[in-house]
């Protein structure tokens, strides 16, 4: 038996989808005409310039379009629209900066901004189809930026602003970008960090002679090189600049943005997504999943570094026409109430934010009971969400019991950087909760669970999580590498389903899904995704180091920690000198790629356990960072005592 949770009825009595009824209609009209659902939502929930009249070209499999034949502005969506609505002078966002200065913006004072910025960059030479990375923190001016390329037309690319040098040097080489959009610096927990230098050093790499203009917000003052003509001060870029700007009609499937996302292999892969179809599950998901109402004052904790920050700080809410916080600073700073003395202040009443953090705020207020949210005002709130990973049923109960005062539905969230929106989640009117389960897919997500072979499995038996149909905010392909693309979402064996690359299972009784974790060669660490391959190549450009594996390995409030095992090309260290060196090679990696991808531990070794044709054994290497014994069998290894080696932490 499950232990479930009904949606308040006082919930439900104003809520957008009402009850399961509502919602098995939702999905009996897209199973029975799924071009009829889809094309019957779009037209009625986006302001089209030219009409579409073919709902989805399958012909092409499985690079699907949507909508292709109409034209649509996504920033036009966004902001014009709601000041035609009489929505002009309702705030658009409230900024809650790292030092607690709040700043204030409306529609119409947003809309400006977006057009002066997109005057200027069309006067800088930038143009629709043109690639713009962002390396920004979070900031009114990051979301004016992506809506400002949206607005004409180029496609924007949002690196993570704790990336490091090397790993934005990638992604602007790979993108191919011919801007970059920074800020001096970044303030964070009280403490200034750079990211125009970063910009700097990145470009200094070489390869990316496309960058023709560097555009830097000046958030700290801090002091920055300038190098003109290719550096420009945004606000500068701006000034005088008209503030209407005739948007740039593109059709449905001009690519909106690049984000890039790490998968099984070294390189990060840049997830492209489209316009029309990307637009409308975000705003159909703010209304379906958040509920979304006029009065709303909606929070989202994410980055906009992430696809969540996409979704549900840039386009999602603003499409429509919410009021919504966006934060600058870090949960734990001043102290770990600021998430709830952040409620409290701005009256929150949708706050979505991550298991891990929820998890550490447990653990600050079981050391320093000041900062349990008992002792703040939160009587605002009326719809908890969770996104990211796994939330474990003991963290929900707490953040239900907690923050939500039994009072308020929580949905968990399940989808991924590739499928655009939500995709497996209550609704919070309607399906009945299930702590750890992200329930049922939304209407019109045709998610299953099947095996290796792509046959359905029964209920109550795990398998591979598949969609088996498009749908209209799907990731389009990976930028220059269409092979990819289809290689690690359409395998052949799945017969044309999407593989999301999770494993998951669905329960006997009520169907509803809970997700098991990755089934590749993925971690999630608080959150963030992180490809194994990626620190291991990180790993072995050390100078010292000839090979590295990495695992990931359980962790009570990361979800999952880094574990790396690593073979030096010297004689293996033991003591403190081994310590030395595990600390450099933490240090070494977080200069690699960024600090999110430190190893939390490091274990060295003569050799890594291998079979006799020299694949390396991951599953044992995962057993032995939990600290357990091997079990399995190893009658394929081909040097069994290496795993005695390897099994104690430094
Ligand atoms: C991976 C996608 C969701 C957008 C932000 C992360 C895991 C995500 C859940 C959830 C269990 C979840 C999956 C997925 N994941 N949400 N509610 N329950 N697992 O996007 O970086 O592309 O990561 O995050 O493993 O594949 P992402």
């Amino acid at each position: 038996m499950q232990t479930t949770f009904l949606p308040p009825s006082s919930f439900s009595a104003a809520a957008a989808i009402p009850d399961m009824a509502s919602y098995e209609a939702l999905c009996a009209f897209a199973e029975r005409d799924y071009q009829g659902y889809w094309g019957k939502l779009a037209r009625e929930n986006l302001a089209w310039r030219v009409p579409f009249t073919r709902v989805l070209d399958e012909s092409n499999a499985p690079f699907f379009k949507w909508f292709d034949d109409g034209k649509l502005n996504v920033s036009y969506n966004c902001l014009d629209r709601n000041l035609e609505n009489g929505n002009g002078g309702k705030t658009a966002i409230i900024f809650e900066a790292d030092d607690g200065a709040v700043t204030s913006i409306t529609y119409k004072e947003l809309h400006a901004k977006v057009c002066k910025l997109a005057n200027g960059l069309r006067a800088r030479g930038i143009a629709k189809g043109d690639r713009v990375v962002l390396y920004m923190s979070m900031s009114i001016e990051a979301v004016v930026a992506m809506q400002a390329c949206a607005r004409i037309g180029a496609t924007h690319s949002v690196v993570f602003g704790g990336f490091s040098a090397r790993a934005l040097h990638e992604r602007i080489a790979d993108a191919g970008a011919v801007a970059v959009i920074t800020a001096d610096e970044q303030l964070r927990g009280g403490k200034r960090l750079p990211l125009k230098s970063i910009v700097d050093e990145a470009l200094a790499l070489g390869g990316c002679e496309c960058v023709r203009n560097v555009i830097v917000y000046r958030r700290t003052g801090g002091n920055v090189k300038h190098a003109a003509p290719r550096d420009i001060w945004l606000h500068d870029l701006m000034d005088g600049q008209s503030d209407v700007c005739e948007p740039e009609w593109v059709n449905a499937e001009h690519p909106l943005f690049i984000l890039y996302t790490s998968g099984s292999t070294g390189k990060p892969k840049g997830v492209q997504h489209a316009s029309g179809g990307y637009l409308l599950w975000t705003a159909l998901t703010m209304k379906w999943t958040f509920d979304i109402k006029p009065d709303d004052v909606y929070w989202c904790t994410a980055d906009i570094g992430w696809v969540t920050g996409h979704s549900y700080i840039t386009y999602g809410p603003t499409v429509a026409g919410a009021t919504q916080v966006i934060f600058e600073g870090v949960p734990t700073w001043p102290d770990a109430g600021r998430f709830w003395e952040t409620i409290e202040k701005h009256k929150v009443s949708i706050f979505y934010t991550a298991p891990t953090a929820i998890r550490s705020l447990i653990k600050a207020c079981e050391t320093d009971p000041k900062v349990h949210p008992k002792n703040y005002d939160l009587s605002s709130l009326r719809l908890l969400g969770s996104v990211g990973e796994p939330i474990n049923p003991e963290a929900w109960m707490w953040y239900y019991r907690n923050v939500g005062q039994e009072r308020c539905p929580i949905i968990d969230t399940f989808w991924q950087t590739e499928t655009g929106g939500h995709m497996i989640t209550p609704l919070p009117g309607a399906t009945p909760m299930v702590p750890g389960s992200c329930t049922l897919p939304l209407p019109g997500i045709m998610a299953a669970i099947v095996d290796e072979a792509g046959q359905d499995v029964p209920n109550g038996q795990g398998g591979i999580l598949v969609v088996k149909r498009p749908w209209p905010s799907m990731i389009r392909t990976i930028w220059n590498d269409a092979d990819r693309f289809r290689a690690s979402y359409f395998p052949e064996e799945l017969g044309g389903y999407y593989l999301a690359g999770d494993g998951a299972i669905r329960n006997k009784d009520t169907g509803y899904f809970t997700i098991t974790g990755r089934i590749d060669d993925v971690l999630n660490v608080s959150g963030h995704r992180m490809g194994t391959m990626e620190i291991e190549s990180a790993l072995v450009a050390h100078p010292l180091v000839a090979e590295a594996a990495v695992v990931g390995k359980p962790d009570a409030t990361t979800g999952e920690s880094i574990c790396a095992f690593v073979v030096l090309k010297q004689a293996r260290p033991e003591g403190d000198a081994a310590k030395a060196l595990a600390a450099e090679l933490r240090n070494w990696v977080a200069k690699e790629i960024g600090p999110i991808a430190k190893p939390k531990e490091i274990r060295f070794g003569d050799n890594l356990p291998k079979t006799r044709s020299g694949k390396i054994m991951r599953r044992l290497l995962r057993v032995l960072a939990k600290g357990e014994s091997v079990t399995q069998d190893v009658s394929t290894l081909e040097n069994p005592a290496i795993l005695e080696q390897l099994a104690k932490a430094l």
